[in-house]
This record gives C-alpha cells, structure tokens and sequence, in this order.
C-alpha cells in the first residue's frame, strides 16, 4: 500500500511539473508562489500520507464487515437486521461527519497555503521589511496566520477524532439491544445459548471494523481535500498547444513584423491596439518610452510568453504561432533587468544556453561581456559555486553574467530590456562596446535610456500607453517632434 501511494505522488508530481511548463504566465502573475509551492508539496504529502495508512486498513474494515454479516444473516436474521439499522445509524453519521471534515481539511490546506504564501514573500523581501522597520509587524502576521492554521487544524482533527467515541458508542448499543432481545428468545427457548454466544461474538467482530472504517472514511477526507486543491492547479488553463505541424526555422534573419497587433493582460481591457512595424535583418530598433508605456510588454508577444488577442507576429516572415515555441524561442537572445542565477558553478550558469560549451567558448564569452577579470578574483574562478540565486553577487555582476550567457549562445535576434541598468557607466560603457560587436549582422530590440544608445538605433519605437506613437530614426524624430522630449 506504501508504494502504491509513493507511485500515485510521484505520478502527479510529474503531472504537476509538465503542468508548470505549459500553464498561462497569467497564472503565476495571478498566484502567490508560496501558494502554489504548498500545493505541490503539502497538498501532495497529506495525500500519501493518509493513503498510506488509511486506505489499506479501511479495506480490510470493510472486508471483515460483510463476511460478518453474512454469518450473521445465516444464524438470525431478525437479529442481523436489528444490528443493519444500528449499522445504518453509523453510515449516516460517518457520511455527515465526512461531509464536515472535507470543509476542514480543505480549510485547513488552505490556510497552510496562505501562511506558505506570506513567509515566501517575507523571506524574499527581508532587505525591505528591514529597511522599514517592519520586522514586527511581518512577525505579527505570520503568528496570526499560524494561529488560523492552528484553528483549522485543531478543528479538523476534533472532528476526525470526534469519530470513533461516536461510532463505538452506538455499537456498543446495538450490542445491549442485542443481548436483551437474544436472551429473551433464549429464556423463551426458541434461540440455543450455542447460537447466542455464536452471534455474539460476530457482532463483537463487526463493531470495531465498523468504527475503523469510518474513522479510515473521515480521514480520507483530507486526502480528498488535498486532492481536489491539487486537481484545481492541474485543471488550470493552458497555453495555446504549440501547432502540429510546425514550421523549422533553425536560424532566423532576422525580419520581424508585427501586423495589426493588439494585445491586453486582462482580456477585456485592452493595453496595445493595433501595433504595425517592420524591422529588416541586422536593424537596431531602440523602444523608447515612460514606464509603463509598454516596452517590456512589446519583448513578452515577440518571445511568445502571452497570446496576442488579435494580429500577428511574424520572424522571417513566418507567424510566430506556425512554430513550436522552442523553435521561436532558440532564435532570441535576452538580457533583462530581473537576472535569474541558478545554484551552480559560475561556468554553468554562463553556459546556461549552451551546456555543452567549452571552458574556452566560455571564457571567451565571459570577456566579451567584460565579467572575466571579475570571475578571476573569484575565489575558484569559473567553478565558484554560487549560492542561492547568485546571492553572493551585486546585481551588476549578475547582469554581466546573465549577458555573457547571451554572448555564448550567439542567437540571431537580441533582445536587451534595460540590460544595462544595474551597471555602472563605464562599465556599460565597455559592455557596449562588445555590444555593438555583438549586435553586428543581428536585429536587435534595445530598451534603454542612454542616448547613445537611441542615437545608434535604425529604428526608434516611441510607445506611450501601450502604444507606438512614433517610429523613425533619430533624426527624422528629432526634426518632426520636438515636443516628445526624446531630442533631451
Ligand atoms: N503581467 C502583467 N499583468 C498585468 N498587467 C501588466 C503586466 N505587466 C505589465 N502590465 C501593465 O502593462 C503596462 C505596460 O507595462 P510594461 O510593458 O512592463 O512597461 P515598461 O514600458 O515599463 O516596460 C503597465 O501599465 C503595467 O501595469
Ligand atoms: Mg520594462
């Protein structure tokens, strides 16, 4: 039974990864991570725990139960069926007390998720509640949520327990009942004491089964809530399934278009309406624009992480939506401002596009993106392991990493938002040295504030609102929009 539960967890953990992979970017915009991390793994533990022991042992209850009663309906029916109304009794409890546990343990899970929730949260924000001195208050509600953790709990399992007092009571009186009844007939004659004694000790027999399963029932209970918690994450909404009959595209040119795209987080409210622009192989196209003006949402419908509600993307003149999302995906190279560092060696994380590069290729791209002198200082150089999420790190240096891993994949589109914004200006000086090396012969999307940077550009996007106002080079900008600010 012990590994028949391990194997069920381990088919739905597997389930459950397969379903991280494929789920809307909505939903984890929408969910706590803590959330939904307690649901892949306390949901799933009360599940193999309960079925571990409780599902072997009710069977066996329930067994013994009817090979009882089939004894018993042979030696006295009458009395077999005063002990079924007896019996009927227990069901009804058991099914009313189940009914009520499931609402606990549900809540229960529930407030275990929440509290999982809110100490992830605080955990990562540590820096902040400290720098505003709000450990007391952090500390305050994670009590409080433990304490409504504590609540649920208790209540669930006074209820669970409330079962087999209950239960034994009640057949502890159908067995009075019993014994008044048998030993009339018996003083009357018309029942043996062999009899008697027989059924006796088979109603004996059937009581403690009896309270067995339907305390193995109430426990089952959690189980089903956990279940059910778990079952709501995987029947959660999918992304579109890539097409059947993808079209390859193994190394792109590099034209993008966007045709009539328009585009919303929320489906009814719409942020991007009706965005045209066509950008040739090898162009720099700077995105310019306040924050919040919709840059970064520009990067997310090129890289396919949200669905576009209406228009079309298209690389080498191919519709994003005709490819499989890898193949779209192995043509862009990315530098964001939230740089993602794995526990792993310095060179693993570099080679994190690549894993099967050199430690020649990868110090090569280590010094195209200038972070090589700086990982020699390391005390194990590029085997340094870095430790939790490049904790050990500045956040420039992360970003100088997070760039060398693009400078060794060698992808034919680049996409830079804000890729620089951490470093300092000679260093970004030196990094866009190797930059502009590096978008040589490539289409690259650049959000940046320098105006260098806006002054090189083929192609300047200038968005407001979700929206390109303005396209055209520098100059052409310049001169018919003075107003826009961008000339500052
Ligand atoms: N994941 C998201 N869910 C809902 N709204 C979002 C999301 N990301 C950004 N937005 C909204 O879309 C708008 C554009 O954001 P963004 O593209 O990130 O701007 P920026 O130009 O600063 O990169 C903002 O108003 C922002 O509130
Ligand atoms: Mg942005």
């Amino acid at each position: 039974m012990a590994s028949v539960a391990d194997n069920l967890t381990m088919a739905l953990r597997k389930q459950i990864g397969a379903k991280l992979n494929v789920l809307l970017l909505r939903f984890f915009d929408q969910n706590k991570s803590g959330e939904i991390l307690s649901r892949v793994t306390n949901d799933l533990d009360k599940i193999t725990e309960t079925l571990q022991t409780g599902l072997l042992k009710l069977l066996v209850a329930i067994g013994t139960i009817v090979g009882s009663l089939a004894v018993m309906f042979y030696y006295d029916v009458l009395l077999t069926i005063i002990f079924l109304v007896f019996m009927a009794i227990c069901i009804i409890i058991t099914r009313m007390l189940a009914g009520k546990n499931l609402k606990y343990a549900a809540f229960r899970q529930e407030t275990l998720g929440t509290l999982t929730g809110i100490v992830e949260e605080y955990y990562t924000g540590r820096n902040v509640i400290k720098a505003y001195n709000h450990e007391k208050e952090s500390m305050e509600q994670v009590c409080a949520n433990t304490e409504l953790n504590r609540k649920a709990t208790q209540k669930a399992d006074f209820l669970t327990n409330s079962v087999n007092p209950l239960i034994r009571l009640i057949t502890r009186l159908s067995q009075a009942v019993i014994a008044v009844i048998a030993g009339t007939s018996m003083l009357k004659g018309t029942m043996s004491v062999g009899v008697v004694q027989a059924f006796f000790q088979y109603v004996n027999q059937t009581a403690e089964p009896l309270t067995q399963a339907s305390y193995m029932i109430n426990t089952i209970q959690s189980a089903l809530a956990s279940a059910e918690r778990t079952f709501e994450l995987l029947d959660s909404e999918e992304e579109i399934a890539d097409t059947k009959t993808p079209v390859v595209l193994n190394r792109a040119k590099g034209t993008i278009s966007f045709e009539h795209v328009s585009f919303g987080y929320d489906s009814s409210k719409l942020l991007m309406k009706d965005i045209s622009f066509t950008v040739k192989p090898g162009q720099k196209i700077a995105v310019v624009g306040s924050t919040g003006a919709g840059k970064t949402t520009l990067i997310n419908l090129l890289m396919r992480f949200y669905e576009v509600n209406s228009g079309k993307i298209l690389v080498d003149g191919i519709s994003s939506v005709d490819m499989t999302r890898q193949g779209l995906r192995q043509n862009f190279g990315m530098v964001l401002q939230d740089t993602w560092l794995f526990g792993g060696t310095i060179a693993e994380n570099i080679a994190y596009g690549k894993p099967d590069a050199t430690r020649e290729e990868i110090v090569a791209a280590a010094k195209a993106a200038k972070v090589d002198y700086f990982i020699r200082t390391m005390p194990q150089g590029y085997d340094t392991m870095l430790d939790n999420e490049g904790g050990n790190l500045s956040v420039g240096q992360r970003q100088l990493l997070t760039i060398a891993r693009v400078f060794l994949c060698n992808p034919p589109i680049l996409i830079l938002d804000e890729a620089t914004s951490s470093v300092d200006t000679r260093t970004e000086k030196e990094i866009n040295k190797a930059m502009q090396e590096l978008m040589n012969g490539r289409t690259s999307f650049v959000i940046a504030h320098r105006l260098s940077t806006i002054r090189d550009a083929d192609i300047i996007l200038f968005m407001e609102n979700g929206n390109i106002i303005e396209q055209g080079n520098h100059q052409e900008l310049l001169i018919g929009n003075c107003e826009t600010g961008l000339q500052a």
